[in-house]
């Protein structure tokens, strides 16, 4: 049901994406990559790449790049971002590889999509060689204040999250902080885990801002979606007066925003 869910999600969203909340998730996109040990030579997948920022840091990087997606659209955009990559389609926990097959393997706001965060991870373990990183970052919670943002602005306008939009089953859920993401990577059976926090200032035009959520994506997205006319342009009312408090020259907003990042090894005795 929440995977059904996230695959009509992103249906179709791969443009949508990558001219609103892809600016967003590139924030982590270097200690992602530091953390998973990516350089010259490495061999490394990217899963739930989108529209492939963080592979085509990589790549950037001088490293053997195999990014994966769900999502057709966002493999063709990835595809046209990533010449000298590999780029498929793969639905987590899924993986079309074989055991062991990477140096490291790497998720950026990945494992808060799926429907089985624990059997995912198991995965990445199992794709990367023993010896290999694999690291990941999901939103924390209680979420920053340029997520929370939205909460408020839904307050304002009286709006409520539709009761029929799926919730992860709380049998797969975690903590969203670095101890929950952390424990979750030692029961999949990674060692030597280590995570943080990561925060950063996210600057961005408020047109791309609203235009996320507005063209449906992600969990505000549904929400948005999920409202008639008059309601919208309530909504829109209130972001418009409660982002003002974020603006900075130019008209662009600076909203704070941070990470969970956590790294794990696969163990030499590997049990993933
Ligand atoms: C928030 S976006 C992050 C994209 C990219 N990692 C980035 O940093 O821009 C989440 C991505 O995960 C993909 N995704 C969600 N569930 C997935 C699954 N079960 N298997 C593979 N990809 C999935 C979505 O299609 C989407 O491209």
């Amino acid at each position: 049901m929440f995977d059904e869910h996230e695959r009509a999600q992103w249906a179709g969203r791969a443009v949508a994406y990558r001219d609103s909340l892809a600016a967003l998730c590139a924030g982590t996109t270097s200690a992602l990559l530091d953390a998973a040990g990516v350089a010259r030579g490495v061999a490394v997948l990217d899963v739930g790449t989108g529209t492939g920022t963080v592979a085509s840091s990589a790549l950037g990087r001088g490293a053997s790049v195999t990014a994966v997606d769900a999502e057709p659209s966002m493999v063709a955009l990835a595809r046209g971002l990533l010449p000298g990559a590999s780029v498929r389609i793969a639905v987590l926990p899924d993986l079309p590889f074989a055991d062991a097959t990477f140096d490291a393997a790497v998720a950026n706001f990945v494992v808060n999509h799926v429907g089985d965060p624990l059997a995912t991870l198991r995965s990445l373990g199992r794709v990367v060689r023993p010896g290999g990183r694999v690291a990941v970052t999901i939103w924390p919670h209680p979420p920053p204040v340029a997520q929370a943002l939205w909460s408020d602005i839904f307050a304002a306008a009286g709006v409520v999250r539709p009761p029929d939009l799926p919730r992860l089953d709380p049998a797969h859920d975690f903590t969203r902080d670095v101890d929950g993401l952390s424990a979750l990577l030692r029961q999949a059976g990674f060692a030597d885990v280590s995570g943080s926090k990561v925060a950063w200032t996210h600057e961005t035009d408020p047109e791309s801002w609203w235009s996320g959520p507005a063209s449906g994506i992600g969990a505000t997205g549904a929400v948005l979606s999920a409202q008639d006319g008059p309601t919208r342009a309530r909504v829109r009312a209130h972001f418009d007066r409660l982002t003002a408090v974020f603006a900075v020259v130019g008209g662009r907003l600076a909203l704070p925003t941070a990470a969970i990042l956590v790294c794990g090894w696969v163990a030499r005795t590997s049990t993933v």
